[in-house]
C-alpha cells in the first residue's frame, strides 16, 4: 500500500548555475533547482523577483546556465545562499572565475565544464514567481568532458539536488539505453 508523503514531490531536481552580468559588467551567479527543458531548443527557470540574477536577466535578456558538478559543489551551493545584492565579489569568494560568452552578454564560469547560452523569449509574472522562458542559442563544454563531440556524463561528474534530504547527489552509472532497453517488452 502506498502512503502519502509531504515533501519533495518532484525529484531529483537539477542544479543549474545561472550566470549574468549587472549594469556595471560585474558577473553574478545563482543556484536554481526550479528549471527545465521545454522541447528541443528552449528552457524555463522559476526565479524569485528579489534576486540580483532576476534583475540582471531583465536588464540584459541574456544569461548562461552551467550544470553543477560534484567537484565544484561547495561553490555551487555558495552562489545559492549569498546574494550579489549583498556581496560584491561573490564569485571570487568561492573561487569561480569567468570568461565572457561570445554568443550572449553573460559570463561563463570557467570551473564548470558544461554550459548553455540563453536568450530570453518571455518573462512571465505568474503564481508569485518570475518565470523566464529562453531560447538556447549556444552550448559549450570543456574538451575533457566530451566524447565524439558530445557531453559525456561519465566524464562530467554532474550533481543533482535531493529536495528530501536537502543534499546534492552525484549522477553515477548508466542503467539502460533510452528508447532501447524497454523494447524488450514490445
Ligand atoms: C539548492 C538551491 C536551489 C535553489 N533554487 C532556486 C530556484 O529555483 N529559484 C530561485 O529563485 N532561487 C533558488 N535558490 C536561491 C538562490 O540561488 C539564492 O537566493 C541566491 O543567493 C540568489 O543570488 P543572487 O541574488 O546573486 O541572484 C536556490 C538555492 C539553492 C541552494
Amino acid at each position: 500500500m502506498k502512503l502519502s508523503f509531504e515533501k519533495g514531490f518532484f525529484a531529483p531536481l537539477p542544479v543549474l548555475i545561472i550566470g549574468t552580468y549587472d549594469a556595471n559588467g560585474t558577473p553574478d551567479a545563482m543556484n536554481a533547482a526550479w528549471g527545465g527543458q521545454i522541447g528541443m531548443t528552449q528552457i524555463s527557470v522559476s526565479l524569485s523577483s528579489s534576486h540580483k540574477t532576476t534583475a540582471n536577466i531583465r536588464l540584459n535578456r541574456e544569461f548562461t546556465v552551467a550544470f553543477a558538478t560534484a567537484e565544484q559543489i561547495a561553490a555551487c551551493d555558495y552562489v545559492g545562499v549569498v546574494s550579489g545584492n549583498n556581496v560584491e565579489n561573490k564569485l571570487e569568494k568561492c573561487g569561480f572565475t569567468v570568461t565572457k560568452s561570445d554568443k550572449v552578454n553573460a559570463p561563463i564560469i570557467d570551473q564548470l565544464p558544461a554550459v548553455i547560452e540563453c536568450r530570453v523569449l518571455d518573462i512571465q509574472e505568474e503564481f508569485g514567481e518570475t518565470r523566464v522562458v529562453a531560447e538556447v542559442v549556444g552550448m559549450k563544454a570543456d574538451e575533457s568532458v566530451l566524447t565524439d563531440g558530445k557531453v559525456d556524463y561519465a566524464k562530467a561528474g554532474f550533481a543533482v539536488y535531493d529536495t528530501v534530504s536537502k543534499c546534492y547527489r552525484a549522477v553515477v552509472g548508466n542503467v539502460g539505453a533510452a528508447r532501447s532497453i524497454g523494447r524488450k517488452f514490445e
